[in-house]
């Protein structure tokens, strides 16, 4: 199976990023592409810029990243209870080539943060907006309390119930 994850934070030191590698890790025998949104920086987007650049190369190259794959795993950065603004600029600039942005992949939807509802709000939102953008989820599983429960050292979860949760998550892309 072939997977293309990541997370929707451009942090070089990323805790979603983290999350996401980990997750996809779990499912054996499958190809993982962990994308990183700085390789997709874009201006920020506005119907301005658009008639000035039109569909740019990048975000079509990250929707060819999406069509190439059999199921997609997402972990979203919480940004004032909601989505990170390079992620909404790149799915933004997408959106406009594709309206059909996550084109009918199985999704697993993640979210983390350092506090206790572990970006519980953002989660929410992807999980209500996915189906519009012909996303299928599967499944989704937010981790609290990132530096709590993941080892830095060992890159995975160390918590039974978060690690079987997801676990769980993970294997409804198989
Ligand atoms: C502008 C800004 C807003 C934030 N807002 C929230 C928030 O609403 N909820 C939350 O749990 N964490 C919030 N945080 C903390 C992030 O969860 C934390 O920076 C986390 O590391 C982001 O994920 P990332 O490392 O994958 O980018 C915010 C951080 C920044 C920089």
């Amino acid at each position: 199976m072939k997977i293309v994850a990541f997370a929707a934070s451009s942090s070089k030191k990323s805790i979603n990023k983290k999350l996401v590698a980990y997750a996809s890790s779990l499912i054996e025998s499958s190809h993982v592409d962990v994308l990183d949104l700085n390789d997709y920086e874009l201006p920020l987007f506005s119907e301005d810029k658009e008639t000035e650049l039109g569909k740019p190369a990048l975000a079509q190259a990250f929707l060819e990243k999406i069509a190439g794959c059999d199921a997609l795993v997402i972990s979203f950065a919480e940004h004032n209870g909601s989505y990170s603004a390079a992620y909404k600029n790149l799915f933004d600039w997408c959106s406009r080539i594709n309206p059909k942005v996550f084109q009918n992949k199985s999704m697993v939807l993640l979210s983390t943060s350092p506090g206790a509802r572990g970006g519980a709000g953002v989660l929410a939102q992807a999980l209500n907006s996915a189906p519009f953008f012909a996303g299928e989820v599967k499944a989704s599983c937010s981790v609290p309390s990132f530096y709590e429960n993941f080892d830095m050292e060992k890159s995975s979860i160390n918590n039974e119930e978060i690690k079987l949760a997801l676990q769980s998550a993970m294997a409804k892309l198989v």
